[in-house]
């Protein structure tokens, strides 16, 4: 089917988004807040959702592999964490005073974590990388980052830098140029953002030598997230902590998405500790939520006891009650049973997608880990950013266009996760619904 062909039946379901979205566009500019959640010719927009399913205002139930982009980790409304919300929500929304909340779920986190010494609350995943890289820079007086190509740490100036940068113009695999990610960005974010080449310990490593001296912290995602679900190649993330624990360093383990993997998020399957850790998505149980933490004596940068600190930092909702509330339920509620039914739905769905693709003789594989996946459209060993880049741009618009229609939210590029509200059920409607895109897009 063509892309035209996918846009009809799309808009002959949602007549309702479209009236909404038209007013939308009379107050927020081409009706839109989150450029994440925009697809032309307009989003849905979302009824309700319960469990592992979601619905939009024209009443269309579709099974949500979304999940919030994975920070819905036990489906829609979970019963625990509305509960936890509504407890604490009938005693006050916020405070100008630290609340019980936010000690537990610092409590737990750390617990978890082994790496947290200590923590601080945020808003989103964006402000957590923000304030973990501002640390860095006033713990070591160093003045640049480095991040990877490909990779993306949220909406701030400083990680806005090769995020998914055109190919022909981002210089070689093994030394990209860095490029912004857009307009407005500061020209001093490229002289001080270092971009390396992801999953190639040698070639990242000679970066990171040369700008040894410069250079605050390597920012990363033990395995790239919404840039592909790429795992990292073995070694590859080892070679990162010997290189910057040997120059005085700072190692940030960006695991906004992948603190999913595990109880003690992706480092303690990696066996690898970095100086920082930056947390958001379900840290908070499905409000806006996000954390940065890691050694007492980096950390030691915001403590106020005695005086200003050296790095001052508020934030008049940060570790609001509601959102410890929730972010404690939900944890409470992710036990070890939990993270392994994920495990096992995840390698399922994977390997089920795995047989259609090859059954079907499609040039398309699935990446991913845990409860985490990527639908990639090419033949090649997908490794990177540049080596996952789909042979047909049009290609993921399609699938997420015939998959939507068929009742199943993924993101646009591709990424999708499970909820603990799903079952083997919902795999198989998920690879069902795949198969009939595929016949579709082999009748093109
Ligand atoms: C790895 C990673 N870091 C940071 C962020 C930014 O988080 P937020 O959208 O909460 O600002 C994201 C968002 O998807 C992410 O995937």
């Amino acid at each position: 089917m063509t892309l035209e062909g996918y846009l009809s039946d799309y808009r002959a379901k949602t007549a309702r988004s479209r009236e909404l979205f038209e007013e939308a566009c009379q107050v927020l500019p081409g009706g839109n807040t989150r450029t994440t959640i925009f697809f032309d010719p307009y989003p849905f927009y979302a009824a309700r959702g319960a469990g592992a399913r979601i619905w939009d205002v024209d009443g269309t139930e579709r099974l949500d592999f979304n999940g919030n982009y994975t920070s819905l980790i036990l489906g829609h409304a979970p019963p625990a964490v509305v509960q936890a919300v509504r407890e604490v929500v009938e005693r006050g929304l916020a405070f100008p005073a630290p609340s019980e909340h936010e000690l537990r779920l610092a409590q737990e986190l750390c617990r978890r974590v082994p790496s947290l010494d200590r923590i601080r609350f945020v808003n989103s995943g964006s402000e957590a990388t923000l304030m973990a890289i501002r640390a860095a820079r006033a713990f070591t007086g160093r003045p640049k980052l480095a991040k990877f190509e490909g990779s993306y740490h949220g909406t701030h100036d400083w990680v806005q830098v090769s995020v998914a940068p055109p190919v022909a113009e981002a210089g070689s695999r093994r030394r990209p140029k860095p490029i912004p990610a857009g307009a407005g960005l500061p020209p001093a974010i490229s002289k001080n953002v270092v971009v390396l080449p992801w999953n190639d310990p040698e070639a990242a490593a000679r970066r990171i030598e040369q700008a040894k001296d410069e250079l605050a912290c390597v920012i990363v995602e033990p395995m790239q997230g919404i840039g592909g679900m790429i795992p990292p190649a073995d070694g590859f993330l080892p070679a990162l902590r010997e290189v910057t624990a040997r120059h005085g360093i700072l190692l940030i383990f960006d695991e906004v998405i992948t603190f999913r993997l595990a109880p003690g998020g992706a480092q303690s399957l990696l066996g690898i500790t970095p100086d920082l850790t930056t947390l958001g998505k379900f840290i908070g149980g499905g409000l806006p939520a996000g954390a940065f933490g890691g050694r007492a004596d980096v950390m030691a940068v915001f403590d106020p006891r005695g005086g200003t600190p050296k790095v001052t930092h508020g934030g008049t909702f940060n570790a609001n009650p509601l959102m410890g509330a929730a972010g404690l339920a939900t944890l409470r509620a992710l036990t070890p049973e939990v993270y392994a039914r994920l495990d096992r739905l995840g390698e399922l769905l994977r390997s089920r997608v795995r047989e259609l693709f090859k059954a079907r003789r499609v040039k398309a594989q699935i990446t991913g880990a845990g409860s985490l996946f990527f639908l990639h459209w090419t033949p090649k060993p997908v490794r990177d950013y540049r080596s996952s880049r789909p042979l047909d741009p049009e290609q993921p618009m399609r699938a997420f266009l015939g998959l939507l229609n068929e009742g199943i939210l993924l993101s646009q590029r591709g990424l999708g996760c499970l909820s603990a509200a799903m079952g083997e059920a919902e795999v198989e409607r998920f690879v069902e619904a795949l198969g009939r895109v595929l016949d579709r897009e082999a009748a093109r």
